[in-house]
């Protein structure tokens, strides 16, 4: 069978579907088709935070009412080294920027349901996705749905399928530069139904290993755990994580410290990965299938989110005002953001993790960088400015 649309979106994760929905409100026909089906693509426990950008995106999007009411905005984020807390102070070292609480699961839910209204066509569940064409100006992505063939013609592709989706590895190896670092370990992280530690986020460097107090709600706690690049997550029974945690935490929190039984446990890796240009001719790549950043700093989510804001504002130029010239500025207009990204949360995770490939002559520098941004007005400046996000680059 054969559809036709304007812009064709692989992946129903938040890139897929806030771009979709921020098209449509333009206007702008697309069609999504996502591998899964929405309870999978849902059950996956991801990020957290909300840069003040991506917040701002999603009322744009016109669903930011949930958010705005169930949501946490967070004034500010505690940072312990050597076991001495110290606090960032967002709202005031940024002038007023804040991040808010709100889970990737709860932002897809919100995204899934105005798609359903927007009656934009959505095909779960598909197999074999193709991009083809993305040189010419008659691209198409072939598919299959139900045990049928489909071709689908569209104007523009957007590749939103993730790190391991197809759209990236559709470009030939010439036309694309891939940067990769591995990090000597993972995050193990654990969701309860139990009141958070603290109010605020807590990233603690320790010499057992960073750890992270995160929460949903105040009802709800999300905690992370460095552990080793091979561990298994059956390795870790819930009172094996809660005593590792208690001993990684300050004294006072770690006698706070509510445990229960865990909702979900898994382990995330620790990867940085460019690949430039983020642009096939009219094939654009954006979120994870361009891009991953290690946790540390919550990043990986609000990254996608500028790559969004850029294609987003680019397509909407192109059928509202017939400006075709910012289409080959794409790749460089988000690759500035992203290599911000990057650099923030490679750095976060150096300074506040103990990897095993780390001599101690670089543990001391650490130390010493990670103390000296936090004793600093300016330094703690520098941090705040970079976890609430940079402000996304004006389309014009
Ligand atoms: P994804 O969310 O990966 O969505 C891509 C979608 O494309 C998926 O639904 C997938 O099923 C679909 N797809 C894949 N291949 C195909 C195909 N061939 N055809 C059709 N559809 C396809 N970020 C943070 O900021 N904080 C965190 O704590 C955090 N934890 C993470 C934990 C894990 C295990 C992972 C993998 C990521 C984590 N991230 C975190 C990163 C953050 O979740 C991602 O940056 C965000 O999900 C990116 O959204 P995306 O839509 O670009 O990609
Ligand atoms: C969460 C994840 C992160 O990577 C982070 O830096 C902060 C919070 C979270 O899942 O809550």
């Amino acid at each position: 069978m054969s559809v036709k649309t304007k812009v064709a979106i692989i992946g129903a994760g938040p890139s897929g579907l806030l771009l979709g929905q921020l098209l449509h409100k333009q206007g702008i026909e697309n069609v999504v088709l996502e591998r899964v089906t929405p309870d999978y693509v849902l059950g996956r426990i991801r990020a957290g935070v909300l840069e003040t950008g991506f917040a701002r995106l999603m009322r744009e999007a016109g669903i930011g009412d949930r958010m705005d009411t169930e949501g946490e905005v967070h004034d500010g984020v505690e940072i312990v080294v050597n076991d001495r807390r110290h606090r960032i102070d967002l709202k005031g070292l940024t002038g007023g920027n804040t991040v808010i609480v709100y889970g990737q699961t709860e932002l897809t839910r919100d995204l899934m349901e105005a798609r359903t209204r927007s009656k934009q066509r959505t095909y779960y569940e598909v197999s074999n996705v193709q991009p083809q064409d993305a040189l010419t100006n008659k691209p198409y992505v072939t598919f299959e749905h139900d045990g049928a063939r489909h071709r689908l013609d569209c104007d523009y592709i957007a590749g939103c399928d993730g790190f391991h989706g197809v759209s990236r590895k559709s470009i030939p190896d010439d036309c694309i530069t891939e940067h990769e670092k591995l990090y000597p370990g993972g995050w193990l992280g654990l969701l309860s139904e139990t009141p958070p530690v603290n109010p605020e986020l807590v990233y603690i460097k320790h010499a057992r290993g960073f750890a992270l107090c995160s929460l949903r709600s105040q009802t709800r706690s999300r905690y992370y755990l460095q552990v080793g690049k091979d561990d298994v997550v059956e390795a870790w029974s819930d009172e094996r994580f809660w005593d590792e945690l208690k001993r990684r935490l300050p004294e006072e929190l770690s006698a706070k410290l509510v445990t229960g039984p865990s909702i979900e446990k898994s382990i995330a890796p620790m990867r940085s990965f460019v690949a430039e240009p983020m642009q096939y001719g009219n094939l654009f790549l954006l979120g994870d299938a361009a891009h991953i950043v290690p946790p540390t700093g919550a990043k990986g989510l609000n990254t996608a989110g500028g790559d969004v804001h850029v294609l987003y504002k680019i397509l909407s130029l192109v059928y509202g005002e017939g400006r075709t010239d910012l289409l080959e500025k794409y790749s460089d207009i988000c690759l500035r953001r992203v290599w911000n990204g990057q650099r923030f949360s490679w750095w976060m995770s150096n300074m506040l993790h103990d990897f095993k490939d780390t001599s101690a002559f670089e543990l001391n520098l650490h130390t010493s960088d990670i103390e000296y941004h936090l004793q600093s007005d300016a330094g703690r400046k520098v941090i705040a400015e970079q976890y609430v996000g940079l402000p996304f680059e004006k389309i014009e």
